[in-house]
């Protein structure tokens, strides 16, 4: 006999002998109906004990939290709510729960509390449905390049360059705290760290990729990065999970056609696969809205807006075109932004970058042709000499979910960029030797991979959509 999963019994309509089910008690009621989890679905299987027929020692055992193995029948369900239940001939208690202690009750948590209980927080119907869609949509990505002809590269996660020229890395030592190797001035001596080289945990496995699409073509990477920035912000990690493809002989153009059939794929293939996860959690935001002033709510349900992103075309938008419309707005009749826009040349603040999306174009914005000195080193600047072909994609509730470019693929125009910002050539020879041989437009883009699982799932917490959150405050587990 097989042990079945709950989503495989629950997708049975007909009775079934000698069925066999392993799980976590989600409530038990009146001595009788178990409500039975395994993680497979975000449904429960109703199980039904036969107190009169089960010891009592037993009956007690069986509480929230607790693991247990039952074999009996799958039957058609006499009660409301569900098709089959099973019929339960024996119950194991495989793992006790203490009711007095388990931190999850069958009752809401606030997310603060279950952030506390990381290592528990799956038990929720909620927790488990972002760690489902998370799942999926890792698959998803996947699926997309594998199938458009990509090779999946893994970077390095210990690094000697910084891929943005942002300094907001951690630096990774072998050196001895306690005895440190010294400048002359007394000061430490970084440029020891690993085993005599500086190095840091990677920000963007960019500049290798790249290496990687000038000779394989198509790559993507998907993998940890990590920015030592201080922001406690609901949309920042320290360590978050980045996809990066990069493509030999693609334009800007070609970058964003890119980005958007990947973004549209990824949400049809969750609309189509984890119907279950985001219906249950279409209803709980609804739930929520329904404490919200009726201005306050929502327009669309979760998954209309799922399905609206996938079927709409991204606004395409440069930065100059941005900058007129932000000037000549008022986020609502009687504010202002925060943040004036004085001029041109001034980078886009989050509020900017909500008005656009979502009150202007109210669809996920594409800006591109920003001006050179707001970006990266690395960026192809264009023939007005003043502004890269940059692009970022802003979403609706997220702001920017992609930050790409294509690339300065000239040597000289990279290396005057460089001896702008003082960046040290020997530590980039052999970034700057794909510009010597071979050199070809190429383009890429990196997705903040916790942005999107939080536009899916709909959690308006960034801590809330990885396991085991990296920030300023947080570093257990
Ligand atoms: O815009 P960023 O910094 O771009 C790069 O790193 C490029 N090297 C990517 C490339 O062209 N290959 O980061 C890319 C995306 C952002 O748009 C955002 O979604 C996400 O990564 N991101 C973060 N997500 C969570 N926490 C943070 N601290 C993040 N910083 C960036
Ligand atoms: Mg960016």
């Amino acid at each position: 006999m097989k042990t079945s999963t709950v989503a495989e019994l629950l997708s049975k309509d007909i009775k079934l002998h000698d069925i066999e089910v392993k799980g976590w008690v989600r409530t038990f009621r009146a001595n009788r109906f178990i409500a039975l989890n395994d993680g497979s679905t975000i449904h429960n299987i109703q199980c039904v004990v036969d107190f009169e027929k089960t010891e009592e020692a037993t009956l007690k055992r069986i509480t929230t939290g607790a693991a247990v193995h039952i074999k009996g029948e799958l039957v058609e369900s006499q009660g409301k709510g569900q098709q089959v239940e099973i019929q339960v001939k024996s119950i194991v208690i495989l793992g006790d729960s203490d009711p007095e202690t388990y931190p999850i009750q069958p009752k809401k948590h606030s997310f603060e509390f279950l952030r506390e209980n990381a290592h528990l927080r799956t038990r929720t119907s909620t927790f488990s449905a972002v760690m489902r869609l998370r799942s999926s949509l890792s698959f998803a990505i996947h699926k997309y390049f594998n199938e458009n002809g990509f090779y999946y590269m893994h970077t390095p996660i210990v690094t000697g360059s910084d891929a943005e020229g942002a300094g907001e890395m951690f630096r990774v030592s072998t050196l001895d705290s306690k005895n440190p190797p010294l400048n002359e001035d007394g000061s430490v001596n970084y440029k020891e760290d690993f085993f005599g080289k500086e190095t840091n945990l990677t920000v963007s496995g960019q500049l290798e990729a790249e290496t990687y699409a000038m000779s394989l073509g198509k790559v993507y990477t998907f993998g940890p990065t990590f920015r030592a920035e201080n922001s406690n912000t609901s949309r920042h990690l320290a360590e978050f999970w980045m996809i990066e493809p990069e493509v030999a002989f693609m334009d800007l153009a070609g970058n964003m056609d890119l980005a958007e059939d990947f973004l549209k794929s990824i949400l049809n293939y969750v609309l189509e696969h984890n119907k279950d996860d985001l219906e249950f959690l279409e209803a709980r935001l609804l739930d929520e809205e329904k404490v919200k002033p009726q201005a306050d709510r929502s327009e669309m349900s979760l998954i209309e807006k799922l399905k609206f992103v996938a079927d709409n075309h991204f606004k395409r938008v440069s930065y100059t075109e941005a900058i007129d419309i932000l000037k000549n707005s008022k986020p609502n009749k009687k504010k202002k932004f925060k943040y004036i826009i004085e001029e041109w040349g001034a980078d886009l603040q989050s509020e900017h970058e909500r008005f656009l999306v979502e009150k202007h174009f109210k669809c996920p914005v594409i800006l591109f042709d920003y001006p050179a000195n707001i970006k990266a080193f690395y960026m192809r600047l264009n023939e007005d000499g003043k502004t890269v072909r940059a692009m970022d994609i802003l979403f609706p509730g997220i702001g920017e979910m992609v930050g790409g470019s294509q690339r300065e693929e000239r040597l000289e125009v990279l290396r005057e960029k460089m001896k702008a910002l003082d960046i040290d050539e020997d530590e980039l020879w052999w970034y700057l030797d794909l510009r010597k041989y071979g050199t070809a437009v190429h383009s890429g883009f990196g997705l903040g991979f916790e942005r999107l699982v939080m536009f899916v799932t709909g959690m308006g917490n960034i801590r809330d959509v990885i396991p085991y959150p990296r920030t300023p405050q947080n570093a257990e587990f």
